[in-house]
């Protein structure tokens, strides 16, 4: 199958300068990211997956190099006329052509980003101060006019991951991690993003909630969301298609796992043969990694 690519780097750098000292956390890295995709990064603490994370979703600017986003249909402008005017100036190209992201301003990208991109992080970074609904509609009302159907919407998604009238209507603190954690996943993705960017979504969560979110994440892989996501675990990394290892800036080896095919631990599972014959591949590129 030829794949679409969404979004594509090229000479991506990014380095931080603490004091005299640089430090040079992503090298010269070409990658790109596919439509449909449920794709993996990990690496050891401190290779730079957040620091690539943040620069593909456009939370942060490279230092050098370009991050182009493939997203828009043939000659439609993105329906925001600010957005299209940055797009414009950022190089000018037919509207067909690929958005490059580098060179926007700090309000543009934002825009950029609510447009475009959704995110779920290892600390949900819930509003405190409102309910678990209003936390979903909030991030939906750019894109969504109409606040009866974006609330109609919001709870669909949250009855989806099992948060129901009970539950939403209830303030963060509230909740329980696990649920805290679904809710945020639905706020990643109201707006039906091109791209929902995950930086360890079950770091915090216990063995259960991990499964949970991770089932969510899947089913929405399934029915076509492409995911980027970072993990430091096989039990988050083996839901992805493909695995990218980064060591010290730059892409080390990947492997291609083809799709999910469930738990290999689980007697139901039809497919656990195969299943744990993926598991032990991965295991083996991680190994080789020296992970
Ligand atoms: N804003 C910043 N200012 C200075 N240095 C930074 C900044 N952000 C990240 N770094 C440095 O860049 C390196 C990579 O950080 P990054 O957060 O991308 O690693 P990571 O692979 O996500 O690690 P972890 O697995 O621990 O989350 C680290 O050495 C870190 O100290
Ligand atoms: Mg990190």
């Amino acid at each position: 199958m030829n794949k679409n690519t969404i979004i594509a780097t090229k000479d991506l750098s990014k380095t931080f300068s603490n004091e005299s000292v640089q430090q040079h956390v992503l090298k010269n890295l070409n990658m790109e990211i596919y439509q449909g995709d449920f794709t993996v990064i990990m690496g050891n603490s401190g290779s730079g997956k957040s620091t690539l994370l943040y620069a593909l979703s456009g939370m942060d600017r490279p230092s050098l190099g370009t991050v182009t986003y493939y997203v828009r249909e043939n000659g439609k402008g993105t329906g925001l006329r600010q957005l299209d005017k940055a797009i414009k100036k950022s190089g000018g190209k037919a509207e067909a052509e690929g958005i490059e992201i580098s060179g926007f301003s700090n309000d543009s990208l934002a825009l950029f980003r609510r447009m475009y991109s959704g995110f779920v992080f290892q600390q949900n970074y819930l509003n405190d101060s409102m309910s678990a609904l209003d936390n979903v509609m909030i991030s939906g009302l750019l894109k969504n006019k109409d606040r009866r159907a974006l609330a109609e919407k919001a709870k669909k998604l949250l009855a989806r991951v099992e948060i129901g009238e009970k539950d939403y209507r209830k303030f963060p603190t509230q909740l329980s991690g696990g649920q805290q954690q679904r809710v945020a996943v639905v706020r990643g993705v109201i707006n039906e993003p091109r791209v929902l960017f995950a930086d360890e979504p079950t770091g915090a969560l216990n063995s259960q909630n991990t499964t949970n979110v991770l089932d969510i994440l899947t089913e929405l892989n399934q029915e076509g969301q492409s995911i980027v996501m970072v993990t430091h675990t096989v039990k988050a990394a083996e839901r992805g298609n493909r695995v990218i290892y980064l060591a010290d800036g730059v892409i080390a080896d990947e492997i291609d796992l083809g799709p999910y095919l469930g738990d290999y631990k689980d007697d139901a599972n039809p497919d656990r043969e195969k299943a744990a014959e993926r598991h032990k591949r991965l295991k083996d590129f991680l190994q080789n990694q020296g992970w």
